[in-house]
């Protein structure tokens, strides 16, 4: 469970609240999309999800947990429990798709044959498996959206965070990334996504729970 509890951001008092008392509760395995138009807040409430901020007031909790009471050196253990992807894709230019993905061995201390076994499973989960030779500017933009989207998922998070995912697709790869969410939503994983394209959203994602941040 996700909640936000009366949570306030201001970054610069001059310019007023970003977040204003926002409350919100996001069930287990639910699908949301914070919407509303650019400026609004919505990176900012996955920023504050992901713990890179902290809120001005209010109390953000993930599972029990209060996000503050999270000591700095147990941020990280935090973190490996959700899965985020960007606009803008953040792929490593000079690795192979397998490369990036391998980048998870680390984090988790896993070994190379199950880290291999878990790639394989999440790129044909995925649909993508042809592509694990290629190179990021070998792939269109959909494409590499999906690489991100298994870098996201191979550790089985419970949360899915993405920010405008669709951003810098055309109609058409932007209704595939949003069918996969709803696939990985399927499996059980909360999905949260923060888009301003609430027309695409409306044709493509009947089964997702709209969270309109408010014009203050
Ligand atoms: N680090 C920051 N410092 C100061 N202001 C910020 C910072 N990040 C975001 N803002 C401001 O907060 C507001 C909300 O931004 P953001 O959460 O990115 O909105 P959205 O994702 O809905 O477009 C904007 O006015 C933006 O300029
Ligand atoms: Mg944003």
């Amino acid at each position: 469970m996700i909640l936000f509890s009366d949570v306030t951001k201001i970054y610069d008092p001059e310019e007023g609240a970003v977040l204003d008392h926002f409350s919100e509760k996001i069930e287990d395995g639910e699908f949301v999309a914070f919407t509303g138009r650019s400026g609004i807040g919505k990176t900012t409430a996955i920023r504050l999800l992901l713990k890179e901020i902290e809120p001005t007031e209010g109390k953000i909790f993930v599972d029990e947990t209060e996000l503050s009471s999270i000591p700095p050196e147990k941020v990280p253990f935090y973190r490996r429990k959700i899965g985020v992807i960007f606009q803008d894709y953040r792929l490593m230019q000079d690795r192979t798709v397998y490369e990036n993905l391998s980048v998870v061995r680390m984090i988790c201390g896993w070994s190379a044959k199950k880290t291999e076994e878990k790639i394989m499973h999440v790129l044909s989960f995925l649909g993508i498996d042809r592509l694990h030779k290629r190179y990021p500017a070998e792939l269109s933009g959909g494409e590499q959206q999906k690489i991100c989207l298994a870098r996201a998922i191979l550790n089985d998070p419970s949360i899915l965070l993405a920010d405008e995912p669709t951003g810098s697709l055309d109609p058409d790869a932007s209704g595939e990334i949003f069918r996969l969410l709803e696939l990985i939503h399927r499996q059980g994983t909360t999905v949260v996504i923060a888009t301003h394209d609430i027309g695409l959203l409306e044709e493509e994602m009947l089964s997702v729970r709209r969270i309109p941040f408010p014009d203050n």
